[in-house]
This record gives C-alpha cells, structure tokens and sequence, in this order.
C-alpha cells in the first residue's frame, strides 16, 4: 500500500478508488492548503494529486524525491509544477487534457457572447431596477454572426471553439508557433495566419495557449494596439498571457471594445481598473467547472496515480 496525499476533496468517486488500493490522505479544504505544508506533506507520499492552486517549486521536488513517484494535477495546464524539476528527478508528471475540452470551449462562447452582446451590464441593469422600458438605444452590442474570430492556439479547446464558430457563420482564423495539420484546419475551419495578421484582422480573439516563458504576456500593449478598436478578446488559458495592466488601460481608453476574461495575472486578485470596468465580463476561473468535467478530471487523475503506483505508464502524461 503506498501514501497518497489529495491536496483538497474530490467530486466523483475517485477518492474511492484511490483507498480501495492506497493509503490516501485530503489535506485541506479546496483553496485553503497553505504552500509549507503540502510540501511539508509531499516528503512523506508516493503520489500528489494536486490541483492548479498548488504551487510546486523545484525545491519541493527535490526535498520529496526519492519517495515522490507521481505528481497528478487535477487541470490540463501544470505551470504551477516545475515540470523540468520533476523530470531530472525522475518523478512523472500528469494532467487531464480532452476531458475538459468541451466544457472549457463552451464557457469561452458563453464569455464571448456575454461580452458581445453586454450580458453581464444587461442582468445588473435589470436587477438594480434600472430598467425604464425597451429602448431603441439600450444596450448596444457587437454582432458576433458572420464576424471573424482569431483563434491563438489551435490545440484542443482552441480546434473546439473553431468547430463551434461555424455556427455562427464566422470566418476562423489561428496563429500558433507552428502550423497545425492540414486535417486539423480543414476540419476544424480554421485558417492559419500570422500573428500580428491575427491581431489586426480579427473581431474577437480568443486564447487557448499554454503558460510558458514563450506566452508570458503574448498579448502586451503592442499585440492590443494591433487589434481593431471593436475588438473583443476573450481570455480561458492563463491570466499571465495577457499584461493584464496593458489590457485595463485598452479597455478603458476605449482603444479595445470589450473582453472576457476567466482568468486573471495574479489570481485570485483582480486589477482594481477592471473591477470598475462595465465593457469586461469577468468568471472567477470556472471555464471546466460542469459537475460531470469536474468528476472527470478528478477520475483522471486519480487512475493516472493508480497506473503509475502499479508500475504501469500513465495515460495522460505531460511532454
Ligand atoms: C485547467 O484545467 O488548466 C483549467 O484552468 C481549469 O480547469
């Protein structure tokens, strides 16, 4: 029997499949396990299931190597592992890429149109009793039918969000660093552009890049004074990709129409200009968040450590 140590409670059943073969511990409440003591935990345990809030630094690996065989984070990204760390001390990293993919692209069109069509304004003009009686000029929004939308990172979630813009008759463009499989943009729709083309001929754009030191603010200052003034960008990847100071100074300048955003550079902290901010809808980083998504990326997670503390290879191992 070895010692799995869960950074918070699970939705689902995986926790039960984990004590039906392991000793497995929940150290805390979600949101609420402080860094010192996980890593303080991860010493003692031959397997952490562990969830994007966790930071896990080089020297946490390497204090709990030697035991530590598996990291298992409950999220496709994993830039809160030192994945290089883990690598060198021959500890597997794993993630749930697919089972969130459509759970994820689904809320980037919620955001995309909340932002387009100014949902968010809409519902507190409502409820704060604002609402006169209709208007020829109330609430005005942007189209989203038949308008074209910039897809960075044609990788899972971004190929389906492209699948779903052809619903709303959308012409698809994506950048991304290399060119995706000519099947993948047939089938897919999207055309393959480059960057500072994606930035200017887009009416949305919308992120599905990983965070790395090649994404870190990707859309900076530059990359927003490309975009057309009725330019709507939507953020579901990682705050770190857009300076996010750049991005409250665009949006109310009026130099960028709208944005809808998921996640944020400093979460769970909010730049207090896009609080105040009516052209930005803002989520509190709930893009998987479906009952079923959630369940299954904790199960996904939960058989990956199974796999590995049997000796066998996980399925969802990162590069
Ligand atoms: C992820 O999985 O990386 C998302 O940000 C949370 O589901």
């Amino acid at each position: 029997m070895s010692r799995v140590i869960v950074s918070c409670p699970l939705p689902g059943d995986a926790l039960d499949r984990l004590s039906r073969e392991h000793d497995v511990s929940v150290l805390a409440e979600p949101g609420a396990l402080p860094a010192p003591r996980l890593h303080e935990a991860m010493r003692g345990a031959d397997a952490l299931l562990s969830m994007l809030t966790d930071v896990i630094p080089r020297e946490a690996i390497a204090q709990a190597s030697g035991r530590l065989r598996v990291i298992a984070n409950c999220a496709v990204g994993y830039d809160n592992i030192d994945v290089a760390a883990a690598r060198e001390h021959g500890i597997i990293v794993c993630n749930t890429p697919n089972v969130l993919t459509d759970a994820t692209a689904d809320f980037t069109w919620a955001l995309l149109l909340a932002a387009a069509r100014r949902v968010a304004e809409a519902d507190r003009l409502v409820r704060e009793g604002r609402f006169a009686g209709w208007r020829l000029d109330l609430l005005l929004g942007r189209p989203v039918c038949g308008q074209t939308l910039g897809i960075v990172g044609l990788g899972r979630i971004g190929a389906a969000v492209a699948r779903r813009a052809k619903g709303f008759g959308m012409s698809v463009l994506y950048w991304q660093r290399q060119r995706a499989a000519r099947e993948l943009e047939a089938e897919s729709g999207a055309r393959h552009v480059e960057r500072d083309e994606l930035w200017s001929a887009s009416d949305f754009v919308s992120l599905h890049v990983p965070l790395g030191p090649e994404t870190h603010h990707l859309v900076d200052a530059r990359a927003l004074g490309l975009m057309k003034p009725t330019a709507i960008l939507v953020n579901t990847s990682r705050g770190p990709v857009v300076d996010e100071a750049a991005l409250a100074e665009a949006l109310a300048t009026g130099r960028l129409a709208g944005a809808g955003l998921d996640v944020f550079e400093r979460e769970p902290r909010v730049d207090e200009r896009l609080l105040a901010l009516e052209n930005v809808v803002l989520a509190p980083h709930v893009a998987s968040a479906t009952e079923a998504t959630r369940a299954l990326m904790a199960r996904s997670v939960a058989e990956d450590i199974l796999r590995v503390l049997r000796g066998e290879p996980p399925l969802h191992r990162v590069a």
